[in-house]
């Protein structure tokens, strides 16, 4: 596979304060640079052949490939985010800000904090928007690496040396000034537009207990802490729990297997929590149950475990 060159996203004389030298030389050298050692590392990676190379050697060109590919992609959406007045930001995208950091002032001076950190240092300074949680984030990423998995990444600001040097020397600070006066906030929110509409990671999917209600280990914590009563069962398969050391605080364990006779002993003015090891069978048929028979009963998602790893209290199964 050839990598191609974009060409400039921005027009480089209508920057203010960064002159077309700066670009000129950042697109040519750098950019340049970064997409030919790219199209050479693949092309040599394409080549091997990879019975008989050494692992180390698959690995190297493609850690390799790896960083010269996030430079290309970064370089390219670092001049998408140039060629705007920096000021001029639509509903949407100031929305955008001021609900996931509190307002565009806060974003603002987050985000220039840890492009001043950056100074001295090399690295990307990044506004990503993240499917899973609905949110955009602020993140800075060293060696062209440490992106967000699965994060779509809508603004970039450039830290390493290169990209503010031969007219900013060592001032990055008026540097990073210039770079926020020329923001294009239009296109950042036509990414953010697109952004939005890629879906989340697929969460676990249990069709046969798609009406049984559910809820979170940490909403379950929640509940304890604020001094909810409620009645939370541990229906773990007796054959498990026979081995198990542990056992959820403020839990009772019941044989899922005589739901029937032990329910009777459950009151039916408060919630009922139920779940299993893992959560996928026997928490949802015990809530399932006892739903039927009128209580109002959910199961824990992720189960014992999910407990445990958000660091829920146990205490010792007797
Ligand atoms: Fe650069």
């Amino acid at each position: 596979m050839n990598y191609h060159i974009a060409p400039l996203f921005c027009r480089p004389w209508t920057l203010n304060g960064m002159s077309p030298r700066l670009i000129e030389s950042h697109y040519e050298h750098n950019y340049g640079a970064a997409l030919n050692r790219l199209n050479s590392v693949t092309s040599e990676l394409e080549a091997l052949d990879v019975k008989t190379t050494p692992a180390q050697v698959i690995s190297r060109l493609s850690r390799e490939q790896t960083t010269l590919l996030n430079s290309t992609l970064l370089h390219e959406l670092y001049f998408a985010s140039l060629g705007g007045d920096g000021r001029t930001l639509s509903d949407t995208i100031a929305g955008a800000l001021a609900r996931d950091f509190g307002s565009v002032d806060r974003w603002r001076h987050e985000f220039i904090a840890l492009a001043e950190a950056l100074t001295g240092d090399s690295g990307w300074i990044l506004l990503t928007w993240l499917p899973r949680d609905g949110r955009l984030i602020n993140h800075s990423a060293s060696d062209h690496a440490e992106s967000i998995a699965g994060g779509i990444p809508i603004l970039a600001l450039d830290m390493y040396e290169h990209a503010y040097h031969i007219e900013y020397g060592a001032n990055t600070t008026a540097y990073i000034a210039a770079f926020m006066r020329n923001i294009h906030w239009g296109a950042v929110e036509a990414r953010y537009t697109d952004a939005i509409k890629v879906s989340p990671p697929r969460s676990l999917d249990q069709p046969e207990f798609k009406d049984v209600p559910s809820i979170t280990p940490e909403e379950v914590q929640e509940m304890l802490s604020s001094g909810k009563r409620v009645q939370i069962i541990d229906t773990r398969p007796r054959h498990y729990s026979t081995r198990a050391q542990d056992i959820v605080e403020g839990a009772v364990w019941r044989d899922p297997e005589r739901i029937e006779e032990w329910m009777a002993s459950l009151s039916k003015d408060e919630p009922v929590v139920t779940f299993c090891v893992y959560g996928f069978h026997i928490g949802c048929q015990s809530a399932a149950a006892l739903r039927k028979a009128g209580f109002d009963a959910r199961y824990m998602a992720g189960g014992h475990y999910a407990w445990k790893a958000i660091k829920g209290p146990v205490k010792l199964f007797a």
